[in-house]
């Protein structure tokens, strides 16, 4: 028989206590340091405390080059590491597994907060040169003065100590799961699509040579990771450009097996974000589910589906078909952070999830 949403889900000798996560969503919180701030501690312990197996951080930039934001978080230093190790260790206390979302925003880095209008930041006004595969801004590729460098051999070594060190660092800070950022056009999946992979090196051209970075760094990661404690990796199964060369959910499924083969335990299947002529075919409940579906038909890693689920039956129906192994919740964890406590009221299982107890008179127990 299939689990449930509330089926506790072992990954290596970790032990998920549901299949709910929070996905990872920025919040533009920090100070202009990248550090952790009462926000973070506040927004990911509440959704600790709200019943989540897993709960994810945000985005968090391996060095400072790395943020969508100067406001986003950060993990390219011991400080940084020190800030979010409270974090970790209230979520664990809270029975939650805490993960950490590993980023590099590439192209797509130096803007202001979506709130200022996601504008691209000059570097009079606190921005930075973007890196990318190849010379090509976003959004609008031919901008003039570029903003964007084409990444040297150097940069690239670079970048992988860079994910080699934070990886060390969140694991040392207490989290359980690291998930490698390469999705939504930032900077590895913009190492995959053909749209952004300009690059006639080993990084570029080819499947073998586009994929070549996100297979190098998922391995390097997992080799500092403890064995006991699961490796993910977030990818968009599709640059939604059907009408030019890009990247496509066969790529994204053939490129899975290849992810488990150096140690991902989980890909975590989004999508889109590499280019703003991208066509959405819809953003329903479950609009990203069948991509996730068409990756696990193709590798034995345990797969997550995330986009559009916003309802306890309609999460746990998706475990329950098999249709994914972990359901990930994203907007709906904003509008709601004890969505799980939530779900297991509505789905009838309240004796499978904890309320605190500080709270428990509230729910007659
Ligand atoms: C405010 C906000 C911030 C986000 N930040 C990130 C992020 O840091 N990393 C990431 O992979 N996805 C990010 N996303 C995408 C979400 O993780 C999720 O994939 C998306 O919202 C679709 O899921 P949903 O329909 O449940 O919201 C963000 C989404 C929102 C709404």
């Amino acid at each position: 028989m299939s689990e449930d949403l509330f089926a506790p889900l072992s990954i290596r000798e970790t032990t998920v206590r549901n299949r709910v996560m929070v996905s990872p969503m920025c919040q533009y919180s920090c100070d202009e340091d990248g550090l952790a701030t009462d926000w973070h501690e506040t927004h990911l312990g509440s959704r600790a405390t709200g019943g989540a197996g897993i709960v994810m951080t945000e985005a968090t930039a391996i060095e400072p080059r790395g943020r969508i934001s100067p406001n986003d978080l950060g993990i390219w230093s011991d400080d940084h590491a020190d800030a979010l190790a409270p974090i970790a260790e209230f979520a664990k206390d809270r029975g939650a597994t805490p993960a950490i979302q590993l980023a590099h925003a590439g192209r797509k880095a130096s803007k202001t907060p979506p709130w200022d209008g996601s504008e691209p930041l000059q570097p009079d006004e606190g921005g930075w040169e973007t890196l990318a595969p190849s010379a090509k801004p976003y959004p609008f590729e031919d901008a003039t003065p570029p903003r964007t460098r084409k990444m040297t051999r150097n940069d690239i070594d670079g970048l992988k100590e860079d994910f080699v060190a934070a990886a060390e660092r969140a694991r040392d800070a207490g989290f359980e799961i690291a998930e490698v950022h390469a999705a939504h056009g930032y900077l590895l999946h913009e190492f995959l699509s053909p749209v952004t992979n300009q690059r006639d090196d080993e990084y570029g051209g080819d499947f073998e040579g586009r994929t070549r970075l996100v297979r190098e760094i998922t391995e390097e990661v997992r080799g500092v990771w403890p064995d006991d404690k699961p490796v993910f990796v977030r990818v968009s199964a599709t640059d939604w450009l059907p009408d030019r060369e890009s990247w496509t959910v066969e790529d994204t499924a053939e490129l899975a097996p290849l992810l488990a083969e150096v140690g991902a335990d989980l890909v975590d299947v989004s999508a889109g974000g590499i280019h703003p002529d991208q066509q959405i075919p819809s953003s329903g409940p479950n609009y990203q589910v069948p991509y996730a579906e068409r990756v696990s038909e193709n590798t034995d890693a345990l797969v997550g589906a995330v986009g559009g689920i916003t309802e306890p039956k309609q999460a746990d129906a998706l475990i329950r078909n098999d249709r994914a192994d972990l359901a990930i919740v994203g907007r709906e964890h904003l509008r709601d952070p004890y969505f799980t406590l939530h779900a297991a009221e509505e789905l009838d299982a309240g004796d499978r999830v904890e309320w605190p107890i500080q709270y428990r008179r509230a729910v007659g127990k």
